[in-house]
């Protein structure tokens, strides 16, 4: 939801502000543009579309040691030229980029447009440039004037500015991120460590309410009046090449194959080497024996993931329930202080998965998030946190996040259930040897071609459902939004045994069913699939080669046998492939489908 970069340092600013936009593209990709300091003042290039339409644009090549850019997502105002960031004041003394929403810009816009100043975008962000001039107008000095407009803005806000002559960035935070990276002399301020990822890996990130003063001399840390804070340099593991895309045509193929990988880093050290009981190092309080129920909060695809460890609770003999945290301020069950909420979010700054935490936590709940991103606001924010250590994704549509979150949550349900009882579920000696042999069997699944071929055979389909049951049921779900997300068709999952009230009527010789068979009364979901099959819908069965779908089904993606826990994320790897080939044979635009973007910021 809009990338932010900038770029203090000697030589010129342009290629790394470049870089940071493509590397920040997940994040935004209706327009961009980037503002440096030329000598003799603020040389601005902007334009909607990508970043790399921004690139061929700019003809004489802009110079410069100190600059802003940015990537963006509408909110205020469609993406046209006028709208792309960074925004300036008139006399393009101060250019300013932004992620987030001004709640008062109406007031603000209003005060400012009285005073003189005049407006040419449709956005909530012009204000903030305009609001820093004001001051500066009235004699403030740049940074007295950039923390006084700061203080005005109501909403929430990731800001980077500069004024013109300066070789300084000013920048502050409050609800979105905004991340401080240092290499000898040179310092960058960006929404997501991967936007300089291959100049540093000694990051800073910044708080709500912290305001930073960057030059070549380093980095001031402050708080909004002024008074100094500390904030601790940390290293980050990821590398510049994890966070390229490699061999692979795209991002998202290439984080599907990633899985056996990044399943191995979520498993490593967590399950214990005498058996038995799964070790959760990083869980500081160490024991989970006083929750009582648990409550889940999140949105899209990490609800899928959300839904999936719930029920593996509930089938664990822990009362738990997974909430969509858009719907979480209205319809909360009650909590107590034995109630433990767990935010599921890959990016760790999801708004509305934020405020559902945030309400948790006001109303005296446990909470702990489970992320991708350490330093994350939802990680910080949280009592506790759990990584699920997938490393960066950078395709749109989340594929080896999923996965990481499910495993981890098929651990953390396994250790919820045995602290809270004094003793391991009867279950988990049979479950941790399949849990270790996940990458392997997932590495079997991508050697396969059987997606590629399914994915042709039905492309002139008019829709395509998912069924599944039990823990079947969250992959349908997962299997359906990662279909239309980037194949633009319409696709939909259900619990199996829901298609015969009502969604039956949708079934036709044009819309293929894929079934998942995760030995969950797999009997039942055979004969729900056939009952869609009589009414000539194909059925593409996602089971092991000796499962009895096999002899029915019209297709059929194969997974190898293993545990019900674990199935369902063998057979999401196989429709991950199909929604990919499906979009490739389309031509889509796999790493960033139209309207999305990858971290949503905003409620
Ligand atoms: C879909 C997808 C989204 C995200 C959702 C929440 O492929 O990635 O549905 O899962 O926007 O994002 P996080 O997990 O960052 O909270």
């Amino acid at each position: 939801m809009c990338g932010i970069i900038g770029r203090v340092g000697d030589g010129n600013a342009l290629e790394p502000l470049l870089t940071g936009l493509e590397n920040l593209e997940y994040r935004g990709y209706d327009s961009a543009g980037v503002a440096v300091q030329n000598g003799s003042g603020i040389n601005v290039e902007k334009r909607s579309g990508k970043v790399e339409e921004l690139k061929s644009s700019i003809g004489e090549p802009l110079q410069g040691e100190v600059g802003i850019g940015h990537t963006r997502w509408s909110t205020h105002g469609p993406p046209t030229d006028a709208n792309a960031h960074p925004h300036t004041d008139e006399s393009e003394d101060v250019a300013v980029v932004h992620n987030g929403i001004i709640e008062n810009y109406t007031e603000l816009r209003e005060r400012l447009a009285a005073n003189g100043y005049k407006f040419t975008s449709d956005t909530d962000t012009e204000v903030i440039p305009h609001l820093v001039q004001y001051y500066l107008d009235a004699g403030y000095d740049s940074e007295p004037a950039f923390r006084q407009a700061i203080d005005e803005l109501e909403g929430s806000y990731a800001v980077t500015a500069m004024v013109s002559g300066e070789h300084v960035l000013y920048a502050a935070r409050s609800g979105s991120p905004l991340v401080v990276g240092m290499e000898d002399g040179e310092y960058f301020l960006a929404s997501d460590v991967p936007a300089f990822l291959e100049y540093t890996d000694s990051v800073i990130y910044l708080e709500d309410g912290d305001v930073v003063v960057v030059d070549e001399d380093g980095v001031e840390f402050t708080d909004l009046e002024g008074d100094p804070v500390v904030r601790e340099p940390e290293t980050v593991e990821w590398d510049p090449e994890q966070a390229g895309k490699g061999t692979y045509d795209h991002f998202m193929l290439k984080e599907i194959h990633e899985q056996p990988t990044s399943l191995s880093q979520a498993i490593e050290g967590r399950i214990d080497p005498a058996g038995g009981r799964i070790a959760l190092a990083d869980f500081e309080p160490g024991t989970f024996a006083d929750v009582d129920s648990v409550q889940f909060v999140a949105c899209g695809t990490s609800y899928h993931a959300a839904l999936y460890g719930s029920l593996a609770l509930n089938q664990a003999g822990v009362q738990s329930t997974a909430l969509l945290a858009n719907e979480y301020s209205v319809s909360a069950p009650p909590i107590d202080d034995d109630t433990l909420v767990i935010a599921v979010t890959q990016s760790g700054e999801t708004a509305d998965t934020l405020t559902a935490l945030r309400r948790a936590a006001s109303e005296g709940a446990a909470t702990l998030t489970l992320t991708n991103v350490v330093g994350s606001t939802a990680a910080r924010e949280a009592d506790d946190a759990l990584f699920i250590r997938a490393g960066p994704e950078i395709g749109v549509a989340a594929t080896k996040t999923f996965s990481s979150q499910a495993v981890m949550l098929t651990l953390l349900a396994q250790r919820i259930a045995a602290d809270l009882r004094g003793e391991p579920p009867a279950d988990l000696e049979a479950l941790l040897p399949e849990l270790e042999s996940m990458p392997a069997a997932i590495d079997d699944v991508l050697a396969g071609s059987a997606a590629k071929t399914v994915a042709r055979r039905y492309s002139d389909s008019e829709a395509y459902f998912f069924i599944g049951r039990g823990l079947g049921y969250p992959v349908a779900l997962e299997g359906a939004l990662k279909f239309k997300e980037i194949t633009y068709e319409h696709a939909e999952g259900f619990a199996s045994g829901e298609l015969k009230h009502g969604p039956l009527a949708l079934v036709t010789p044009e819309t293929p069913v894929f079934a998942i068979f995760t030995g969950q009364e797999d009997e039942k979901t055979l004969k729900n699939a056939e009952e869609a099959q009589t009414r000539g819908a194909p059925v593409i069965a996602v089971c092991p080669d000796d499962h009895p779908a096999v002899e029915v089904a019209d297709d059929h993606l194969p997974i190898p046998d293993t545990e019900p826990d674990l199935a369902g994320l063998l057979a999401n790897v196989q429709l991950q492939l199909v929604s990919y080939h499906a979009a490739d044979l389309l031509g889509r635009p796999i790493d960033k489908p139209r309207n999305l973007a990858k971290s949503v910021t905003v409620e």
